[in-house]
């Protein structure tokens, strides 16, 4: 089933790679903006006849700028160098193949020219001392107030995490909680095209999704072990019109979060594990208020996850997180395949019951199939002050991996099923 699915998807994926070569931004980015998304997975399969990208369009190559692969040295100055050609006048900024470049912390600024993009084909390593990151410690490579960016080549970016996973408090409890960087954050992007790239072993996430509007991120692989801290896949804060599509994730925390000031966000044909799983959350941490809409997870498989699809809010926040889909998914041995904790409480102290929360409303959860971990499937735990409504259920069948059973858990729930429905939930 695993391999079936994977073959299909990597199909997809090859039919997907080849359109993004041929077709021109501003054609998709068009598109993109149809409200009626339900188009997107037609539009990802679909040759058209298009504006090929210039192929007169110069390339600014880091080598030239100073840059030296595979020696160790801090290419910083030659990137920025480069970055500031590549952006200033419209160019593509090329990583060469085969070599592997060193970055301490970075920021790309924009706004640039139009049609400016990245191919890295070789690799970005992190710089492994964590001194080099003292300024800022939530960023490495970060993308600024960039209009129509374009990121791809099929290279890889390894956030040479291991340093800092030891370094991290949920890792060796004796030591300060201080965070680590995110991998590659884009902040203020417009338009962004982020396709055919390798993430691994990002220090904390891999990549942040941070006030943008109209992301189209396709063809990724990300992956960290299953026990690196924090290591979420794609973050998507405070941003709009976001698809993530044909992506394998498997890090040590969430392959896909969405958090406050998300809307109209879509996951589409991801493949997930080991990891979090898919989540939307946490919100409302420290009585902050939340707003979360228009969310679709369609297509996916998760496999040996500690969640399937996932909602999580802290007591005692405000606002909201509605009109959430979960479609077409496939569990294998996932521990709370279909969760919603409105007492999440990730910190050292106990967190007290309140009186607040994130109201959840119109949930679907429809075609979820496949085995739970732990005997627990169906975990629906809303908030006693807020009661979750509209949450749909129809075709969900999880069935236990091993001998045990299946149980549903629902509390402070209002909802409504059709078609088979397994486990129930307990009167
Ligand atoms: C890049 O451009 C910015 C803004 O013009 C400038 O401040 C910076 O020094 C430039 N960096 C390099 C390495 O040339
Ligand atoms: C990016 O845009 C934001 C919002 O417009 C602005 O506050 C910020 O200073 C900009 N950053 C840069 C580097 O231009
Ligand atoms: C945890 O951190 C403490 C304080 O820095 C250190 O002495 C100890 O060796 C660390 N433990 C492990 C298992 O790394
Ligand atoms: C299922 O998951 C559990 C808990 O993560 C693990 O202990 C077990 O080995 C897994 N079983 C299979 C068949 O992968």
């Amino acid at each position: 089933m695993y391999l079936q699915i994977f073959t299909i998807l990597a199909s997809f994926g090859l039919c997907f790679a080849s359109y993004l070569e041929e077709t021109h931004f501003q054609t998709n980015h068009g598109r993109f903006m149809n409200p009626k998304y339900e188009q997107f997975g037609v539009m990802a399969r679909t040759h058209r006849p298009s504006i090929a990208p210039s192929r007169s369009q110069k390339i600014v190559n880091v080598n030239d700028y100073g840059a030296k692969a595979n020696d160790g040295q801090i290419d910083n100055e030659a990137f920025e160098k480069a970055w500031n050609e590549t952006c200033s006048n419209g160019r593509v900024l090329v990583v060469p193949g085969n070599s592997v470049y060193h970055l301490k912390p970075i920021i790309f600024s924009g706004p640039c020219q139009r049609n400016t993009a990245i191919k890295i084909y070789g690799t970005i390593k992190a710089w492994p001392k964590i001194s080099a990151y003292e300024e800022d410690r939530t960023l490495w490579i970060k993308f600024e107030n960039v209009t129509n960016l374009i990121v791809n080549g099929g290279g890889s970016i390894n956030g040479n995490g291991k340093i800092w996973w030891k370094n991290s408090c949920k890792v060796n409890e004796s030591l300060p909680c201080k965070g680590a960087p995110t991998a590659m954050t884009f902040d203020g992007c417009n338009n962004l095209k982020l396709n055919n790239l390798k993430f691994k072993n990002a220090q904390q996430m891999h990549i942040r999704i941070q006030n943008c509007n109209n992301v189209w991120a396709s063809n990724l692989i990300i992956r960290a072990p299953g026990d690196s801290p924090n290591t979420d896949g794609f973050h998507v804060t405070h941003s709009q019109n976001v698809l993530i599509t044909n992506s394998i994730i498997g890090t040590g925390d969430d392959c896909i979060s969405i958090v406050s000031g998300s809307k109209n966000i879509r996951a589409t044909d991801i493949i997930c594990g080991p990891g979090h799983g898919i989540s939307i959350g946490s919100l409302g941490k420290d009585n902050s208020e939340a707003q979360v809409s228009n969310v679709e997870v369609n297509r996916a498989t998760l496999t040996g996850s500690t969640n399937g699809v996932r909602i999580k809010t802290w007591q005692g926040g405000s606002g909201y997180a509605k009109n959430i889909k979960f479609l077409n998914i496939v569990m294998h041995n996932v521990s709370n395949p279909i969760i919603i904790d409105q007492n999440y409480c990730d910190q050292e102290t106990e967190c007290q019951e309140q009186d607040s929360a994130v109201q959840l409303s119109n949930v679907v959860y429809e075609n979820i199939r496949g085995t739970s971990a732990s005997e627990v499937a169906i975990k629906l735990e809303c908030s006693k002050a807020v009661p979750c409504k509209g949450i749909h259920l129809q075709d969900v069948v999880l069935t236990p991996e091993g001998n045990d059973g299946t149980i549903a858990k629902c509390e402070n729930v209002r909802y409504s099923n059709s078609g088979r429905f397994f486990p129930k939930c307990q009167p």
